[in-house]
């Protein structure tokens, strides 16, 4: 038996869903444990592109079983779908199975979170608008409908009167907004989506620990990443749930003796959607190259991202919340035209260096990053297939980065393909 939790370590987009899928090979269970269709992980096989929100990278081989945690929300339209769009190439997702503790996303969230953000104007999050916060808000009030009630109609219609009953007066006075009717959102959810899904709900937790008893290898996939969550990340730019490794514990039900590797992905430098503070932001014309060459647009929003150089500080913090056992770089192939290569040590504020991350928001704000130049290896590097391949200024890149943080990599991504990557230990 082993278990490995795959984190971002940055502000999400760091390529997890690759190694996910790498690690996967050697896996017989893959859980998602948190967020929802907010995140999107793109895979390259074999020269098609599989672009996955909910159901966990692992799909993609027949060997194993994709869980979805109690820790994710749900829009069941958007699993539909995606299931339809992996089973119409083949994929085969019978396997796939569904907390029946997992909370139901509602056209409602979505409304709220677009309305909310339009409210919010100047200071708006930038949030996917795909309802996760406001549906994650109603689970902690405990009003949230879960995948569970779309199996007792009885129930479902019970709890989601007393929802619109609440929320129906609060859009049409707040938000000049029709209301919500019950028995449209009844038909579509259980006479449309219920009989659709409900042979993929079930007890995860339970099928988790047979696995775990007997023997079994399972892959923990988290979505978005630390600085986007909820407690550890930039409050209040983040998401609404926990991708930090403890966020496992929670979002699968399983106990912190349990977990026996925790790999941090981190991209060779820092991107982010949305808004909220990035110290090693770069506004230039570097920062237009690492978006062009790292084709930095949102898998699901298509929004470009903002990007910066890598930051220590931030993954010094990461290492300590995560308790990382090692590292993934991603996307080393990126940096293969810059000299120098820039990487943020250290922060400065109002005259203070701060080498961990400093706890006020106010002062990640207006932290000025302090970097150190590393040499550029001027060349490609997405034909390496092994690390003695690598150039020597990309080595001494890597073990920069290794020697700041006092963890190992262990593997390295050079391309967007399955097979463009260098391990430097073997898989699991
Ligand atoms: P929400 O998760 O839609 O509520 O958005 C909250 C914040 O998290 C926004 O800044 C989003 O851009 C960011 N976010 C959510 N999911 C992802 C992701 O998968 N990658 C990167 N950023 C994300």
């Amino acid at each position: 038996m082993s278990t490995t939790v795959v984190v971002g370590t940055q502000w999400g987009d760091e390529g997890k869903g690759k190694f996910t899928d790498l690690l996967a090979r050697d896996m017989d269970m893959v859980v998602r444990y948190q967020g929802g269709h907010n995140a999107g992980h793109t895979l390259m096989v074999d020269g098609e592109t599989f672009k996955l929100q909910l159901v966990p990278s692992g799909v993609l081989y027949p060997h194993i079983t994709p869980l979805i945690g109690n820790g994710v929300v749900i829009d069941p339209v958007v699993l539909i779908e995606e299931i339809d769009r992996l089973s119409a190439v083949g994929v085969d997702c019978s396997r796939l199975m569904v907390s029946g503790n997992a909370h139901l996303i509602f056209p409602y969230h979505q409304a709220l979170d677009v309305v909310a953000e339009r409210h919010l104007g100047f200071n708006k999050l930038g949030t996917t608008k795909r309802g996760i916060g406001p549906a994650y808000a109603d689970k902690a009030a405990r009003v949230g409908l879960r995948m569970q009630d779309l199996l007792d109609p009885k129930i479902f219609r019970q709890k989601l009167a007393v929802v619109l009953h609440d929320k129906n007066p609060f859009f049409a006075k707040v938000y000049n907004r029709l209301p919500f009717d019950l028995d449209a959102l009844a038909e579509q959810y259980l006479d449309e989506c219920g009989p659709r899904l409900s042979s993929y709900i079930g007890d995860t937790v339970g099928l988790l620990h047979d696995a775990l008893e007997q023997g079994q290898h399972v892959l923990f996939e988290g979505a978005q990443a630390m600085y986007l969550d909820l407690d550890h990340g930039t409050y209040p730019f983040v998401t609404s749930s926990n991708p930090v490794a403890g966020g496992v514990c929670v979002g699968a039900g399983i106990g912190p003796r349990y977990i026996d590797r925790v790999i941090g992905v981190t991209k060779a430098y820092v991107s982010r959607v949305g808004a909220g503070p990035f110290p090693s932001e770069l506004t230039d014309d570097v920062g237009d190259h690492l978006v062009d060459v790292g084709r930095e647009y949102g898998t699901n929003t298509k929004r470009r991202r903002r990007c910066g150089w890598l930051d220590i500080v931030m993954l010094r913090h990461a290492v300590r919340v995560n308790s990382l056992s090692d590292m993934a770089i991603t996307k080393l192939d990126v940096l293969d035209n810059l000299d120098p290569v820039k990487v943020c040590v250290a922060y400065e504020v109002d005259g203070q260096r701060y080498q961990t991350m400093p706890y006020h928001q106010s002062e990640i704000h207006r932290a000025v990053p302090i970097y150190e130049d590393l040499d550029g290896w001027g060349c490609d590097l997405s034909g390496v297939s092994a690390r003695s391949e690598l150039p020597k200024q990309a080595e001494e890149y890597l073990c920069f980065i290794e020697e700041q943080v006092g963890v190992p990599i262990t593997l390295v991504g050079i391309g967007p393909q399955r097979h463009q990557y260098i391990s430097f230990s073997p898989l699991s």
